[in-house]
């Protein structure tokens, strides 16, 4: 039986289960929880004991917090909300249990690979009144957040094209030696699903349709594709080009890759997420008229108290505690994963795909204005 709650005292910290501690499920345990006393963090899961074992003692659990399945924990342990770090075919069946159980939910990217999946749990969410929010982190650093501020401001004019590179090299392990080569569309799923849902997130618009290329060179040694180049039409006939490659041996980007966003007065180009701090965001702004007209203006960044996935889980537990609704809900994320499943699909067809009309960045934006 379930001891969960389905709202939270505003002065009280949000009772928080987290499943899955393997890479950064344990990165979430010592940078991203710490920093948000609005949480306490009351259990651990992770159905692999060892795992499991090891995280209680690097981060000093009692035995009674610690469980090898999310249904023991919920039955023992008196919690509001569930933070998933699993990989991301567990996301929407541990997000069914959690939500059933009376819980809010803070799901890791990728939400799920399809639009049918995560649409159910969006709608058991939203039918039980439970917060069900993915952390999509590369939206809470300070250069994404100016450019969307600028663009909104006018400060570029009508925009006109954008373009976005995401370069690394990774591809030194051994055939075989690697967890990341077999991974599930490592590029598409594991890296792209950051850029496009800060594509919507910057221009406000979303997905129409998309055509993917692989481009994977055949030394690769990924099973599914490594890199792909990506033409995006999003609403009001804008037009993105993407290139993203985890077999790069150009000059490497930070995680959000380089951003080159083209309007009729003007231009910008960032980049963000060089390390895990805001500290590497930058940010250039170029105006066709003006004082300085022409030349490239570096834009003085504010640093955010908080960042990433911390200013995420300081979202999520205000709406646990009856606040706000957070920015990267279940369903605000719908589009992002219309995107990546079309982009999955049009890399398999050799075809121009349609996106599936799930957003409502658009509708969001309409009503704010
Ligand atoms: N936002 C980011 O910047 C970022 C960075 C890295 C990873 N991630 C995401 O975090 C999630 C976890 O990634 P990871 O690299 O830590 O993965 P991982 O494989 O290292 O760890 C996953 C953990 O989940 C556990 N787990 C719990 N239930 C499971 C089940 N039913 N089946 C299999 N394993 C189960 C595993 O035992 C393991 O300890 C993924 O969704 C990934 O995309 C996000």
């Amino acid at each position: 039986m379930s001891t969960a709650t389905s709202s939270r005292p505003s002065e009280e910290p949000v009772r928080l289960v987290h499943v899955g501690l393997g890479d950064w499920g344990t990165n979430w345990e010592r940078h991203a929880i710490p920093p948000v006393p609005e949480v306490d963090r009351v259990a651990l899961v992770d159905p692999h004991e060892p795992t499991l074992r090891a995280a209680q003692e690097t981060f000093g659990v009692p035995d009674a917090a610690c469980f090898t399945s999310l249904d023991a924990a919920l039955g023992a342990v008196r919690a509001d909300a569930v933070l998933l770090t699993t990989p991301m075919t567990t996301h929407v069946p541990f997000a069914l249990e959690a939500l059933a159980a009376g819980a809010h939910v803070l799901v890791e990217k990728p939400f799920a690979g399809t639009v049918a999946e995560a649409r159910e749990a969006v709608e058991v969410a939203e039918r039980a009144g439970l917060t069900l929010q993915v952390s999509q982190n590369y939206r809470s650093y300070p250069a994404p957040q100016e450019a969307r501020r600028l663009l909104r401001a006018g400060a570029v004019g009508e925009l006109s094209a954008v373009a976005v590179d995401f370069r690394r090299w990774d591809h030194d392990a051994p055939a075989g030696a690697s967890r990341h080569y077999d991974f599930p569309h490592p590029l598409l799923f594991d890296m792209a699903i950051h850029h496009v849902d800060l594509l919507r997130m910057i221009t406000g618009r979303d997905a129409v349709e998309v055509y993917a290329k692989v481009m994977d060179p055949p030394w690769s040694r990924y099973r599914e594709e490594a890199s792909a180049a990506l033409t995006v039409e999003m609403t009001g006939g804008l037009v993105v080009s993407y290139r993203g490659s985890w077999v790069s041996r150009a000059p490497q980007t930070a995680w959000a890759g380089r951003w080159s966003l083209e309007g009729s007065d003007g231009h910008l180009a960032f980049t963000s997420r060089g390390g895990e701090g805001p500290d590497d965001d930058e940010l250039e702004l170029t105006t066709a008229t003006g004082p300085g007209a022409g030349e490239p203006r570096r834009v003085e960044l504010a640093r955010p108290a908080l960042w990433g996935r911390s200013a995420g889980l300081r979202a999520f537990a205000a709406a646990v505690r009856g606040g706000p609704a957070p920015e990267t809900t279940g369903r605000d994320n719908l589009g992002s994963v219309a995107l990546m499943e079309a982009a999955a699909r049009s890399a398999a067809s050799g075809r121009v795909e349609a996106v599936e009309q799930v957003g409502q960045v658009q509708r969001v934006q309409e009503e704010q204005a």
